[in-house]
């Protein structure tokens, strides 16, 4: 008994954002972003697009792909950090946006590694027999936590120029502001009884709690009250993030996960088809692949367009790689990542 993907998709949000727009609001360059990160682009939304509905749209790409209908699917999972609403999650959200029937709706808070530790839990669905067709999605909308005065300008439809306060103000949120983007993934996976080869086959995940602060938001149902103008003042509404360690922890952690994974599995690196990591920098990226010795033309990163889009990355890079025929039918997957927990993952699937 395996659960085998169906059907995948992506999305993003409707406005190119090329890093030269920063130029614009703070003090950064172009230069330094794609030196320090690799990112050269990212899309945001448009007003009114929210996380539900970039799900919702991915979703609709995921099931054609699999060609199953509302009526099929009998679970949804949605990993995302950046849900529409504090309460209630995307999940249930996206279910009526869908049309579907009013099966059960499970959110998912593991940020970047939400993708795959929703993998875990869909497989375990599945091979249970609670759910036959799944309906897993992981999607973001990063770009309201930054404290912009002026979209407009941002999303290239003016060309205002920031006040001195405005340009301290944003310049002060710019090491995560150049980071992240705005999308959405869907895969569509189903139990099939009598497949031993196609699937996922296994999952390593961690977590560890001690460091949570080092990247997080601080305003939270830890504060009475939760909002207030003290904690928008202190910008305790944005991310916080030490970028140093969660760089170190990346780059140390990624490696470990792999290693393990694979010798439980008497697996060597070159017997892996595909590594798909997550996005958060391509300098973690490069680094972890010389770690683990992995060939470049067997690793894919597509940080460049994207930016960091957290529960949506994996299932992009996935998606981008089916449809160009990088990826083929019985190639040997690996999925790694590290992310706000922080937690650290990586899983083994045979497409
Ligand atoms: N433009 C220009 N300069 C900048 C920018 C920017 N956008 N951001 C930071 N700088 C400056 C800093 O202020 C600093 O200046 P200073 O020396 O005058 O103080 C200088 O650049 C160097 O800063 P560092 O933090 O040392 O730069 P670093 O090389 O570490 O790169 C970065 C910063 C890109 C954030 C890197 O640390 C990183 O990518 N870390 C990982 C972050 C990450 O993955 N976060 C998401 C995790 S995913 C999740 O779970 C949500």
């Amino acid at each position: 008994m395996r659960s085998v993907v169906k059907g995948s998709g992506f999305v993003v949000g409707e406005h190119l954002v090329p890093n030269a727009r920063f130029e614009k609001i703070m003090d950064t360059s172009d230069q330094w972003i794609r030196e320090r990160s690799g990112i050269e682009q990212r899309y945001f939304v448009a007003d009114g697009t929210s996380t539900s509905d970039l799900g919702a749209r991915a979703s609709k790409i995921a099931m054609e792909q699999a060609g199953v209908g509302p009526q099929d699917i009998d679970y949804v999972v949605f990993a995302t950090m950046t849900p529409d609403h504090y309460f209630p999650g995307c999940g249930s959200i996206m279910q009526s946006k869908l049309g579907l029937r009013n099966i059960p709706a499970l959110d998912i808070r593991q940020q970047c590694t939400g993708f795959v530790y929703a993998l875990q839990v869909s497989d375990a669905l599945l091979k249970s027999k609670v759910a036959k067709t799944l309906l897993l999605v992981g999607a973001e909308t990063h770009s309201p936590f930054m404290p912009f005065s002026d979209w407009p300008t941002i999303l290239g439809l003016a060309d205002n120029e920031p006040t001195p306060e405005q340009r301290a103000l944003h310049t002060s949120v710019r090491d995560r502001a150049v980071l992240f983007g705005d999308a959405g993934g869907a895969i569509v996976l189903q139990r099939e009884d009598d497949e031993t080869e196609r699937g996922l086959i296994d999952f390593e995940l961690h977590a560890d709690g001690t460091g949570y602060n080092k990247l997080y938001v601080p305003s939270g149902m830890a504060h009475r009250p939760y909002v207030s103008p003290e904690i928008i003042n202190r910008l305790d509404h944005v991310p916080h993030m030490d970028g140093k360690f969660v760089f170190r922890m990346a780059v140390t952690k990624m490696p470990e996960v792999v290693r393990s994974l694979l010798a439980r599995h008497n697996l060597t690196i070159d017997q892996i088809d595909h590594f798909i990591f997550h996005q958060a920098n391509l300098r973690i990226n490069e680094a972890v692949q010389v770690s683990l010795g992995i060939k470049p033309e067997r690793i894919y990163n597509n940080i460049q367009k994207y930016g960091n889009t957290t529960a949506a990355t994996i299932p992009i890079a996935y998606d981008e790689c089916r449809r160009s025929g990088r990826i083929k039918r019985g190639d040997l997957l690996c999925f790694v990542g590290l992310g706000a927990g922080f937690h650290w993952v990586a899983a083994l699937l045979r497409d």
